[in-house]
C-alpha cells in the first residue's frame, strides 16, 4: 500500500492528504509544547484525549450551524477533516483575565471582563506569534473586512457554545483560541472553525476550586496534564475506554 502524504507538521499535530480531494487526515499526537517550544515533553494519552475531545466539541459545533472543519473520527489518533485555506490568524476569545492579557494589562487572573473580548495574533513563530490590531489585518490583507466581522462572530457563537457546555460539567471558560479557514465554492469562500478546540487552546478552571484543567497545568508545571484533560473528558461523557496514564511526562527536551 502506497505511503500516504504528509501535508504539514506542527507542533501538536500531523496533516495527511485525505481519501478525497478536499479532506485531510488530522492526527493528534502526544507532543506538548509551550513557550513557542521552548519547553517540550511527551505525554502519554494527550493526543487519543485531544482526538476525542476536539471531535465532541466540533460535532456540538455543527448541531446548532456552527461550520467547521469536522467530517468524523477514524480512530483513536486520526479524524477526517475538510482542507481549508487557514487565515493566518489566532482568533482568541477572553470571559476573565488571565495569561498575556493579565501580564499586558496588569489584571489579576480571574477578574471578570465587562464583555468577552476578541483578540488576534499573527501565526507567525518566529516572531512569536504577536498580537495584532483589526488595523494591521486589513492593512497587511491577512484578512478583509467580511471576513473580520465573519471571524469575530464566528468566535462569539463558539464562546456562547463552549461557555455552556462547561458550564454545565462545573468548568469556567476563560479563554481560547481557534482557528479559522476559508473554504472555497467557485469564486466565493465560506468561513469555518478549523484545527482543533481542545485543552490545549483553552483556559478551563474548575467553577468550585478554580483548578485548572487545561494546558497551563504543563506550561506552568502544575502537575499531570492528561489527568487534567482526563477529567474534563470524564466529565463530558467522552472518556476514551483504553486511555491509560500512569507514568509521568517524559521531558524530550
Ligand atoms: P494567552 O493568554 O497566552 O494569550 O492565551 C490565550 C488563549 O489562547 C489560551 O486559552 C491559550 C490559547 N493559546 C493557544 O492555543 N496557543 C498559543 O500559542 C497561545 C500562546 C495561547
Amino acid at each position: 500500500m502506497a505511503r500516504r502524504k504528509k501535508i504539514y507538521e506542527g507542533k501538536a499535530k500531523i496533516l495527511y492528504e485525505g481519501p478525497e480531494p478536499g479532506t485531510m487526515v488530522q492526527y493528534f499526537k502526544d507532543d506538548a509544547t509551550a513557550f513557542n517550544a521552548e519547553k517540550k515533553a511527551t505525554i502519554d494519552g494527550k493526543g487519543v484525549l485531544n482526538n476525542r475531545l476536539s471531535e465532541y466539541f466540533m460535532k456540538g459545533l455543527t448541531q446548532i450551524g456552527i461550520p467547521n472543519h469536522f467530517i468524523k473520527r477514524i480512530n483513536m489518533r486520526e479524524q477526517l477533516i475538510r482542507s481549508a485555506e487557514i487565515i493566518p490568524l489566532e482568533v482568541i476569545v477572553r470571559n476573565f483575565a488571565a495569561g498575556s492579557l493579565s501580564k499586558r494589562l496588569g489584571m489579576a487572573e480571574g477578574t471578570a471582563l465587562p464583555r468577552p473580548i476578541v483578540e488576534f495574533c499573527l501565526k507567525d513563530d518566529a516572531l512569536g506569534d504577536p498580537l495584532v490590531s483589526e488595523e494591521h489585518i486589513i492593512a497587511f490583507g491577512w484578512a478583509n473586512q467580511q471576513d473580520l466581522d465573519d471571524m469575530i462572530a464566528l468566535a462569539l457563537r463558539v464562546n456562547d457554545f463552549m461557555s455552556g457546555i462547561m458550564m454545565a460539567v462545573g468548568i469556567k471558560l476563560v479563554d481560547f483560541k481557534i482557528e479559522i479557514g476559508r473554504v472555497w465554492e467557485n469564486d466565493f469562500h465560506r468561513l469555518i472553525v478549523a484545527d482543533e478546540i481542545s485543552p490545549d487552546s483553552c483556559r478551563l478552571w474548575d467553577i468550585e476550586t478554580g483548578q485548572k484543567l487545561d494546558k497551563d497545568v504543563f506550561r506552568r508545571d502544575l502537575g499531570n496534564l492528561a489527568d487534567a484533560y482526563t477529567e474534563v473528558a470524564r466529565r463530558l461523557g467522552v472518556l476514551p475506554s483504553n486511555v491509560t496514564h500512569t507514568t509521568k511526562p517524559t521531558l524530550i527536551n
